[in-house]
């Protein structure tokens, strides 16, 4: 029996219960400020089939000052399809492959540091380590060497984002002292990113990666937006999931052992390679399970520039779409006891499996401006969770846990495991 049912975020509940009581749309507030509910696997469809109809820019109007004014996520139209061509190339299967050894010696690296009996916050070591290797794995060491400095600066403007965008207008307009203290730390980070440019300029590395790719196409400005936001959208996102799958492998009863046992027998005691990546069933079910119940976009938005209809109902011009990856991963329709974690449910050999229609399993949106990091995503997630179980033996004390943010969801105030055991890297 599946004993694990998963911690719940309260908002996301709420919008589980209207869904169920008012069905698929739902309009709330009037004009300009009013939001349209878009519901389920159908709403879904609808919305990746009509990226004509949305404006990017105004939709995430609000990660401008984090992210920069060309970043992807709120670029539209052609400079949006130019961007994207240059930068998805390096985040292609392929590409991602020569990642893999950065991941296995940048969460090597930090199981290093830890000690038997030791307390730590798995949550906030995650985020360091994803974070250091999506900056060397994109845009090599020479801005991996400031990992930890880019941490400290983003942390301002990120806890910006955590706000609902009316309290961060407030901020600007008053010119409050978060909101200096984090414009303060944008400037430093393209100080820093600025430097790193003129220096893979003037002396290109082997390890530049996707640093070269950008800088041949794009212009300074744009350089600059693309590397902090995919290192901001990379690495609150994982590293959520990351403690999210790290919490049911020690909470569902079997799970840590049942992964340990699959690394050993597939890996035996090596790292995990590129090609070793799809033979974990189990653990890639953890992965798509964690990222099934535990999305770390909980909803997402959709500013509406022409009349739209939807099932009978005509939505205006103007107005703020919502849907939910969250309503829609929990649907009994689509999902046999949805509420359950049960990685086995992805494995193609078990007799309940069923692949989900790409507007079913939406952790990574959908259309023009689905994620771009996917398969890196993943990636990491099942080979920083490899190490992790060969590697560690962890417990998991008593602790109240809440899931919190609905843009990169997390445990509140954090994930505190102790270890139990650590056997050094081969
Ligand atoms: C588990 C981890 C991740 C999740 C769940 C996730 C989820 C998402 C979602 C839902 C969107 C679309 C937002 C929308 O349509 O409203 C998105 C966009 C994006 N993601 Fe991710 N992401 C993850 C990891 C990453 C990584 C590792 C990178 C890069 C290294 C990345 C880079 C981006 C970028 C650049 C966009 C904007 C794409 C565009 O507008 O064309 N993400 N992500």
């Amino acid at each position: 029996m599946n004993a694990y049912r998963t911690v719940p975020y309260l908002p996301g509940e709420a919008l589980l219960a209207l869904y169920r009581h008012r069905g698929a749309v739902v309009d709330a507030g009037v004009g300009r400020h009013g939001f349209v509910y878009l519901l389920g696997a159908e709403a879904n469809k609808f919305v990746f089939a009509n990226a004509d109809a949305f404006s990017w820019r105004e939709t995430f109007e609000s990660l401008i000052p984090v992210d920069g004014p060309t970043a992807l996520i709120v670029s539209d139209g052609e400079d949006h399809r130019r961007r994207r061509s240059v930068v998805a190339p390096g985040l292609r299967h392929r590409q991602v492959q020569d990642y893999v050894h950065t991941m296995v010696s940048t969460i090597d690296a930090v199981i290093d540091t830890w000690r038997p009996g030791q307390r730590l916050d798995l949550y906030q070591e995650f985020r360091s380590a994803v974070r250091r290797s999506t900056a060397e794995s994109l845009f090599g060491p020479r801005l991996a060497a400031h990992s930890d400095f880019l941490g400290e600066q983003l942390q301002p403007l990120l806890d910006l984002t955590h706000r609902p965008p009316q309290l961060m207008r407030l901020q600007r307009g008053l010119n409050s002292a978060g909101w200096r203290r984090a414009m303060a730390a944008r400037h430093r980070i393209d100080d820093l990113v600025d430097t790193v440019i003129a220096d893979a300029r003037a002396q290109p590395g082997p390890d530049d990666h996707m640093l070269t790719m950008l800088i041949d196409t794009l212009s300074d400005n744009e350089i600059r937006d693309e590397i902090v936001s995919l290192i901001t959208a990379g690495y609150e996102t994982t590293s959520g999931a990351l403690a999210w799958a790290a919490h049911a492998l020690l909470t569902l009863p079997g799970a840590w052992e049942t992964a340990a046992r699959e690394v050993d027998r597939v890996l035996g005691g090596n790292p995990p390679t590129a090609s070793d990546i799809g033979s974990l069933t189990y653990l890639n079910g953890i992965v798509q399970e964690t990222l099934r119940l535990y999305s770390p976009g909980v909803i997402s938005a959709r500013r509406v520039m022409r009349d739209l209809v939807f099932d009978g109902h005509r939505i205006r011009s103007g107005r703020l779409l919502i849907f939910s990856a969250y309503v829609t991963h929990r649907l009994p329709e689509i999902w046999l006891a949805p509420k359950e974690f049960r990685p086995r449910r992805w494995d193609p050999a078990a007799p309940d499996y069923r692949k989900p229609a790409p507007h079913e399993f939406i952790p990574f949106s959908g259309g023009l401006h689905r994620c771009v990091g996917a398969v890196m995503a993943t990636t990491e997630m099942t080979v920083m969770l490899a190490r992790l179980v060969a590697r560690t033996t962890l417990r998991l004390p008593a602790q109240r846990i809440r899931a919190a943010n609905f843009a990169a969801l997390s445990p509140k105030p954090g994930l505190t495991v102790e270890i139990a055991g650590s056997v050094p890297a081969q």
